[in-house]
């Protein structure tokens, strides 16, 4: 019997109907907590009704014990937290601070805007910090500050990261924009340095659009980073504060840069910490199923994480492995036609949230060629939001995308 082949009909391309940039709505304890102090009209953060606690206060007491930190301050950004966290160590205008390569523009923009020097750290395959470098670095540089950025929530093995920076002196400020509730061998990032730096942008684990959070345990730098912020010697106010007397040390040398966080933000901010684990355990949910589908495509390598990295992914990074920059844009164009929006680092020019080393030309003495695995890597490089309402669902399909995405760029 002759067999008669039947014609395959092509399978229907999938299509991700989600929005990956939609965040998870305010939940209704913090919808109702702003529209009383909306109702109130005191939404400035220091109060002079002594009735009252201000929200901001309040919620700067439960973030530094969320945090695992003594004080705690709130301000309008992290980009202007780790700019309040330079100036509070000590760091003066034209000093050296060295940073990994791989990070968001508010860090090297927060090292020009106190006037230091950016000295470049290479990273390694897997986007950390490479340790090797730092080691070079430190004892090539007269830095004594590492600004290290847990970038897209990648933390290197802060074992022996801090051994070279204990060695070399280096006092760390931990940019923590995309690890809280993070942490390293079941130590919270933020507790390793000597300063840690939050984001609550809307895009970060918890969200009220913009605003920062920083946290210590030194009393000194505590009370100026207050006085930085702009108290207007009201500073008695907060509860996560060091002794009215180390007030009494600054008071007369920080100027006030007015950055402060509003009564609103922390109103909206104080209803999402109790649910941050919850929400943080469903990231880690949607990491694992999502990331393996993504490695087993052709020419897509996940980063390799070690054990002792409790990363929280709010976001995904995979790299090109051997693809021309046509097959990558060709990939990039299907994916983002079919519901996926992957956004590149390879780009020549920086595209929305992507920008490179290379791309920040204020940046004194920097040359690209101090960093050749960054470039290289960087090059390569994808990140895709990852909402913490995906579902099961919701990775079959994006990982679907992702693959016909390639198998559509090896064809063209
Ligand atoms: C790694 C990193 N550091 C710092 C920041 C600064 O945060 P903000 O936007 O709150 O200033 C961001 C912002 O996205 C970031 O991604």
């Amino acid at each position: 019997m002759v067999e008669t082949a039947v014609p395959m009909e092509p399978a229907s391309p999938v299509f991700f109907e989600g929005d990956l940039s939609l965040p998870d709505p305010i939940p209704e304890a913090g919808i109702e907590a702003a529209v009383r102090l909306m109702q109130d009209g005191r939404l400035f953060r220091y109060g002079e009704d002594r009735n009252s606690i201000p929200e901001a206060a309040l919620l700067e007491e439960e973030f530094a014990s969320y945090a695992g930190r003594k004080y705690c301050l709130g301000v309008n950004s992290c980009g202007c937290s780790l700019f309040i966290a330079l100036k509070s160590i000590g760091v003066e205008p034209g000093d050296k601070v060295l940073m990994n390569a791989f990070t968001l523009a508010p860090v090297p923009g927060a090292i020009a805007h106190a006037g230091a020097d950016a000295v470049m750290v290479d990273i390694d395959d897997n986007y950390v910090i490479d340790i090797e470098d730092l080691d070079r670095k430190a004892a090539a540089s007269d830095a004594r500050v590492l600004m290290l950025s847990y970038m897209r929530g990648h933390i290197p093995d802060m074992d022996a990261l801090m051994a070279i920076c204990t060695r070399h002196g280096l006092t760390v400020i931990e940019d923590c924009a995309h690890t809280m509730g993070a942490g390293w061998n079941g130590k919270l990032t933020g507790t390793f340095g000597a300063v840690g730096c939050f984001s609550t942008q809307t895009f970060k684990h918890i969200n009220s659009g913009e605003g920062g959070l920083i946290v210590t345990d030194d009393e000194d730098i505590a009370a100026r980073a207050v006085l930085f912020s702009g108290s207007y010697m009201l500073y008695a106010q907060h509860r996560a504060r060091p002794p009215l007397e180390v007030f009494e040390r600054h008071r007369y040398q920080v100027p006030n840069c007015s950055m402060r966080m509003s009564g609103l933000v922390a109103a909206i901010l104080r209803s999402q910490l109790p649910i941050l684990d919850d929400r943080n355990a469903s990231w880690r949910k949607i990491y694992a199923t999502l990331a393996p589908m993504i490695d087993v495509i052709d020419h897509l390598r996940m980063p390799v994480r070690p054990d002792m990295e409790e990363f929280i992914p709010s976001s995904l990074q995979f790299s090109f492995d051997g693809l021309s920059d046509n097959l990558i844009k060709a990939f990039l164009t299907h994916a983002d036609a079919h519901g996926v929006h992957v956004k590149w680092f390879g780009n020549q020019n920086p595209v929305g949230f992507t920008s490179r080393h290379d791309h920040w030309r204020y940046l004194a003495g920097h040359n690209s060629k101090d960093v050749p695995n960054a470039d290289r890597v960087l090059h390569g490089l994808c990140d895709i939001r990852l909402p913490a309402w995906l579902t099961p669902t919701d990775c079959t399909t994006i990982a679907a995308v992702l693959g016909e995405a390639m198998e559509n760029a090896l064809n063209t």
